[in-house]
């Protein structure tokens, strides 16, 4: 018993050894571009459907430690700043079939990553699709993608693709729909939702779409945002096995000032951490 405790210590500090020198590894420009060649070169043994349908490069997981030099060793290992994964198609299609008029709104991925949330809006006639990423070589490939779709469909919103940190990017337009695929923390959502608030009180009419929301408490406090939809929402089956889990929580709130009287909310589910700081599910309040 003694034995079995001293070994399972042993490798959880081998284990943990390992991540903090990987991560001082990566602080030096050869480290970081070495790691995350190999990174990319391994997400594409494994890909995603929609990669085949549009011919893009959207599969895989990049660690945080890779994606920007400029992020501080605090943020990566409380990952405030979260790793890369594309969100499941299925999911945000059902959040976006259920908003009335897209043509009238602009639509932001904060957090994008490598672009396939914006692939996904621009099956819905947004009037604009904007991403934001901290990562420079992921907004490239965001970039690329964005570039095919306007080749293949150009008839579809144009995508634009930002490198920057998701609490300055600029927000225009009366009518927006703001994405987040659990991107960040809390000490960065915080300040995002006070910007939000700002819009609703100048007037603008705000949907948030949150995709496992593990932070979605924070938007639930908000007396400037009322909710729209809620559902765990299975995976298409094409998708299952290129995803941690066959289904993932999607909320979507809408600002108070355009909420129409008639609309119930989905107030019948609540968000439930299931594992802390990783995933939430959407739960009906009477399970
Ligand atoms: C889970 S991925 C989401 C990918 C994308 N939204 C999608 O649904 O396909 C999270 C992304 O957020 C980015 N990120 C994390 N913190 C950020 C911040 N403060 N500003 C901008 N991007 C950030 C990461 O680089 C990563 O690519």
């Amino acid at each position: 018993m003694k034995w079995f405790w001293v070994q399972n210590m042993l490798i959880n500090y081998l284990r943990s050894a390992r991540r903090i020198a990987t991560i001082l590894f990566t602080r030096s420009a050869y480290g970081r571009q070495y790691l995350l060649r190999r990174a990319l070169k391994s997400s594409q043994r494994h890909t995603h459907p929609i990669d085949v349908t549009y011919s893009i490069q959207t599969s895989g997981f990049i660690p945080n430690f890779l994606s920007d030099p400029g992020v501080n060793i605090a943020k990566i290992v409380s990952r405030e700043n979260n790793h890369y994964a594309g969100c499941q198609p299925s999911c945000l299609r059902k959040a976006l079939r259920s908003l009335p008029d897209t043509n009238k709104f602009a639509f932001y991925d904060l957090g994008c990553g490598m672009g396939r949330a914006l692939v996904v809006a621009s099956e819905f006639p947004f009037r604009e699709i904007v991403g934001v990423d901290l990562s420079k070589e992921l907004c490239a490939i965001a970039t690329k993608n964005a570039q095919k779709i306007a080749q293949s469909f150009p008839d579809r919103a144009q995508i634009s693709v930002e490198q920057g940190d998701a609490t300055a990017i600029a927000l225009g337009g009366d009518r927006i729909v703001v994405f987040m695929y659990h991107s960040f923390g809390r000490t960065t959502l915080t300040p995002i939702i006070n910007r939000l608030e700002q819009l609703v009180k100048a007037g603008r009419d705000v949907f948030i779409i949150f995709e496992n929301p593990v932070n979605g408490d924070l938007v639930e406090q908000s007396i400037y945002f009322s909710r729209w939809y809620a559902e765990q929402v299975p995976g298409d089956s094409d998708e299952i096995g290129h995803h941690s889990d066959v289904d993932d929580g999607v909320v979507v709130w809408r600002s108070v000032n355009a909420m129409p009287a008639q609309r119930s909310g989905h107030q019948d589910f609540k968000i439930v951490i299931t594992k802390p700081t990783w995933r939430a599910e959407v739960v009906r309040s009477d399970r």
